[in-house]
This record gives structure tokens, sequence and C-alpha cells, in this order.
């Protein structure tokens, strides 16, 4: 037997008992005639001691054990003098008889500790060491109950865990695929599903009628903070369901995961806001509700004073960030250059101060009234001491994103940000519908199988682009924090409706019959009335351990240039490989290397 009790397990009840540990050496170090080693596992630290008196080959051992060494330790539950209240063994330590040093280890590279140094490119090279490290044990234990709660609740619920197929074909739209070249049909590739999204549809249509998986999706995107090009989703379809009956399901869910994981109550039921208002109170579709400082619009308050930058715009809205009238000219010049940079895109910041003691002090003194900056101030509800930042510009709704990014910027500086604090809300009556100037075509804003509202339906089949870009969907994000951790909608169950959607969306009929000729002939077999949804796994675990990055909370993540640098992928293939493959590489070796 290797061990007795794990190192996280013994007590002080546990006095006066012979017990075997096994587990690496976190550091060893002498301290008068003594010798003290940490040993750990996964379960925690427990003290090892070998006393001035033992025998010389003991102390010898014991001092000769490096940082990583895997040893079995043999010895007594005693008490310590020095007690660790810290520590939930703090209060023993193990007085050795035996050490066997059951595997030696190099140097490190860097220690393992709570926080530890190193940077990142080596610790994302020795991955295996750093998930050895208290922070990431917690970060995938973390994630396995996040799991495993997910699992009871829908199987509670009666939905069924169903694999789809990894080797699907290539539809991109959204994101760009990954492909896997086929050998046995040379020329042709597989592509990694984006999502099991037609997949899930098709169970529907077989009458599995609920549906989920946590599953793996691929995107070949650029990569952020929250986002992984393989990552994992907990995906869900629902038949003879309406928009309510699915909200109602996975609010549900998540309440039991807060509760049950964090101890933490969300709001019953979760508030909700339609697209329309996120976008013109938080400049954003994922707008972060921990804190007010909401945008309001001021484009008819400011007008007619001879200040063309603001006579002149579609759209003027302002944030007041509390207490900020003290900001002193420097540091609203450093906020102006903040706002600039190509991350926010503004031409520029207007400010007015409104000062404690009711004066004013703004960046258009010359062109508005004291008068005219109270009643400015009054619309865009900024009190005594508030700063009011102002934005304008010819397009209403980047406008308000430019802003709601100095929102998200403002609330951070003014600590109002605490990811100690959730609060969840689902986004919904999204439009179904997105124009692209630069191609002169619509998108879908979730994805092509999205169902417009029945009420809009007199639009979805008009050709004015007007009238279709009226058309709102039954689409929901949950959203917490400023992140979207889930999304999903009440999709197209009708072929025909299906195929108005593909027109829609400039893809002709053979074209749509070549990519998803299998959904629309499916639609043609009874397909029920259905909707869904699918939360980020990664992103909901990160921020239920209150991260924004998921990196931590995934065992072997890629860095931002999508590599995985511990295996050292992606890398070239031989030549043999790429011959069987029909396959020609056309970059040089050392484009390939560097990317
Ligand atoms: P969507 O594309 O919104 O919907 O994805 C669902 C959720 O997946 C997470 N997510 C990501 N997480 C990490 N890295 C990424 N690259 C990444 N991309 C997305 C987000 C997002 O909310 N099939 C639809 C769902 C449906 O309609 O049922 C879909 O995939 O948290």
């Amino acid at each position: 037997m290797y061990r007795t009790h794990t190192c996280g397990e013994l007590r002080i009840e546990n006095k006066g008992q012979k017990v075997t540990l096994a587990g690496w050496v976190q550091k060893a170090r002498k301290l008068g005639g003594m010798t003290f080693i940490d040993l750990r596992d996964r379960y925690g630290i427990t003290q090892l001691v070998v006393e001035a008196d033992a025998p010389a080959a003991l102390v010898e051992k014991a001092t000769s054990l490096g940082r990583e060494y895997v040893i079995q330790a043999v010895g007594e539950v005693v008490e310590r003098q020095a007690k660790n209240p810290k520590m939930p063994t703090g209060e023993i330590e193990i007085r050795l008889e035996e050490i066997t040093v059951l595997n030696k280890s190099v140097t490190p590279p860097f220690t393992i500790e709570e926080e530890s140094d190193g940077g990142e490119d080596l610790r994302m090279k020795f991955r295996y060491l750093d998930l050895r490290r208290a922070p990431l044990q917690r970060a995938l234990r973390l994630r396995h109950r996040v799991a495993h709660e997910v699992r009871n609740y829908l199987d509670a619920k009666g939905f069924m865990e169903i694999e789809t197929p990894y080797l699907i074909k290539s539809t991109p739209e959204g994101a760009r695929d990954f492909v896997v070249p086929s050998r046995m049909n040379p020329g042709q590739f597989y592509a990694l599903p984006q999502s099991p999204q037609t997949f899930k549809q098709l169970l529907m249509v077989a009458g599995y009628d609920r549906y989920f998986q946590i599953v793996r999706c691929f995107r070949d995107e650029d990569l952020r903070a929250d986002r992984q090009p393989e990552f994992t989703q907990i995906d869900c379809e629902m038949s003879f369901v309406e928009q309510e009956d699915v909200l109602g399901t996975f609010e549900g869910m998540m309440r039991t995961l807060f509760k049950n994981v964090l101890d933490v109550d969300i709001p019953d039921p979760l508030p909700r806001m339609s697209w329309y208002d996120a976008m013109d109170r938080y400049g954003s579709d994922k707008p972060d509700v921990r804190f007010g400082m909401e945008i309001h619009e001021l484009t008819e308050v400011v007008k007619g004073k001879g200040f063309s930058v603001l006579d002149d715009a579609a759209y003027v809205g302002g944030i007041a960030v509390p207490g900020a009238a003290e900001y002193s000219r420097k540091e609203i010049d450093a906020l102006t250059e903040w706002v600039k940079r190509p991350q926010v895109g503004a031409k520029g910041l207007i400010y007015i101060k409104v000062n404690a003691d009711g004066s004013f002090k703004s960046s258009i003194d010359k062109f508005y009234t004291p008068e005219d900056l109270a009643r400015i101030a009054a619309a865009a509800q900024a009190k005594p001491g508030d700063l009011l930042l102002v934005m304008s510009g010819p397009a209403k709704r980047k406008v308000q994103t430019m802003l709601g990014v100095l929102r998200l910027e403002m609330g951070g500086r003014l600590g109002l940000r605490d990811p100690k604090v959730f609060a969840p809300l689902w986004i919904v009556d999204f439009p179904l519908l997105e124009w692209d100037d630069e191609t002169q075509r619509f998108y879908a804003m979730h994805h092509p199988f999205t169902a417009p509202k029945p009420e809009h339906e007199k639009w979805f089949y008009s050709n004015k682009k007007e009238d279709l870009e009226r058309v709102c969907a039954n689409a929901y994000d949950f959203v917490l924090n400023g992140n979207e951790l889930g999304g999903g909608s009440i999709r197209i169950h009708n072929a025909d409706m299906q195929k108005r959607m593909f027109e829609v969306l400039g893809i002709g009929p053979e074209e749509a019959e070549y990519k998803f000729g299998f959904i629309i002939h499916a639609f043609q077999y009874g397909a029920p009335p259905h909707g869904g949804l699918a939360f980020g796994f990664d992103r909901v675990c990160a921020l239920m351990g209150g991260q924004d990055t998921i990196r931590d909370y995934i065992a072997f993540p890629k860095n931002n240039q999508g590599r995985d640098v511990m295996i050292d992928s992606p890398s070239e293939i031989d030549q043999a490989q790429l011959d069987e493959l029909q396959l020609v590489s056309t970059a040089s070796a050392d484009n390939g290397a560097d990317n």
C-alpha cells in the first residue's frame, strides 16, 4: 500500500497514529538539527519532520531530498510545537521513521507555490508543473463540480446526453472552420464543428425531445482572454417549447449551479432586458449591470449652440462618472488619449465637470452657458461631484458602443466591478438580422437557424431592407458581469422558412442545398417546434471562480497565438503524411514555425 492517508487529511484527532503518506516534496529545510519537509498532493500539504536525534541514515536521506521528488514517508502523527492556523493540517506534523524515494525530479523551472514565478511562457511550456499549483487545482476542481451539477440537473429534467460527430462538413458562417483532410477521399476535407447546432436540431427531428452535451467546439478565430480555439459548450435543445420554457429551464440550471457550487443566490426570476435597451443604456449587448453609470442620450439638449461637432452629430450621448469631477486636466487628457486608441476608436472626448459647489467647468465652455451646461448635466443625471463624459458621431450604435467601453473602464477604475458580485440577466429580443455595409448583405445576428418572432414574419418575407432590419427573434443571451455566458434561440422548423432565411442571407438555392440540404430535407419529415441554447462552459467556470480569463479553467489550453507550447503544436507534418493525403504545402517552414 502506497499510503494510508492523503496529504490533506490528517488532523489533531489522528495524534498518535502511525501513517504512510505519499506525495511531492514542496520544500525541505533544516532548522536547528531538525529537517522539515512539506509534502504535497492534490488534497493538501502535510509537514514531515526528521528529529535531530533520528538515525543518521534517515537524516541524510531527508536532507538529500530535492524539490518535487516523489516520496513515501512513514511516521507518527504528533502535535506541532508551532501551529499554523492557515493550514487545515497545521496542528500536526509527522515524525518520520522511514523515507522511500519513489522518483527523483530534476530542478523544476519554477517553484510550485500559490503565486508562482517563472512567467507565462515557461508556465505554459511546463503546464504539468503549473497544474500542480493550488490555484489551478482549485480551478479544475470547480470545473469538475460544475460539470457534475449540470449533468445532475439536466438528467433530473429529462435531458439525454448524446454525442454528435467531430468530423463534419465545412459550412463557414460566423467563425472560420478548422479543417481535416480525408485520406480516403483525396482532395476532400472534414471540418471540426463550431458547435453541434445542426445535429442537435436533427435530434429534435428524430424525436429525442430533450438533448444536452458537454461538448468540445472548434473555431478558428482571433483569440482573447475569453476565447480559445477549442472550447467547451454545455449544449442543449428542447422540443415543443417556447422561449419562456427555455429561459425557465436554464435560469433554473444556473441558479442550481451558483447555489450548489458557490452557495450564492442569484435572483429569481432573473432580470431581462431587450437588446435595444442594452445597447441604448449600456452600449453593449452584454451589459455589466453590477453598477449604473448608464448612457444618456443628449442629441437634442446639446443642439443649436453653434458647436458643429455636436450640432451635426446624428447621436450624442454621455455618462456621468460619480465623484470624478476632481479629475485633473492631465488625467482627462490621458483619458482622451485612451478613448482615441484603435481599441476604442473615438475621435475625442468632451467633458463637463459638475463641481461640488454646483458650478461647471467643461471643454465646451466657449459654446455653452452655465445654464446650458446645467440642462445637459440634468439630462445625463449628473450630480454635483460627477464628471460627465460626452461622445458624438454619425452612427448611434457606434457612439454607444464606445461609451460602453469607456463606462466599463471607469467602472473598473472606481472599483465597481467586484468579481465576487454576480449580476446575471437575460438579454432578449435580438434583431434577427444585421446589415453589413461593407459586403452589402444581411448576416444572421445569432445563426441562420433562428426563427423570426411570429408577429414579425410579415417583415421577414418583405424585400425591403427597413422591414428586414426590424425583424426580431426569440433569441436570448445569458449575460453575467459584462460577459456573454450563453446564447440560443427558438429555431426555424419549417423547410420553406429555412429556405427563405438562406435567401435573405444571400445564400442561393444551390449553395443552400450543397451546404445545408440535409437540414432542409429533414424539416420535411415532421420537425417539431424546438429551441435551445448553449453555454460557454469554460466561461461559466472562470466567472464562477472570479476570473475573466478562461485559460486556467482548461487543463491544457492554447496560448494567444493558438499554440500549445508544451507539445509544440501546430507543427509541420512529414512528407509521407502529406503525400498520403495528396496535399502540397506552399507555406515555407519558417512561416509555419513562427505563427
Ligand atoms: P454561440 O456561438 O453564441 O452559440 O456560443 C455559445 C457560447 O459559447 C461560448 N463561446 C466560447 N467560449 C470560449 N471560446 C470561444 N472561442 C467561444 N465562442 C463561443 C460563449 C457563447 O455564449 N449553437 C449556438 C447555440 C444555440 O443557438 O443553441 C452557439 O454556438 O459563452
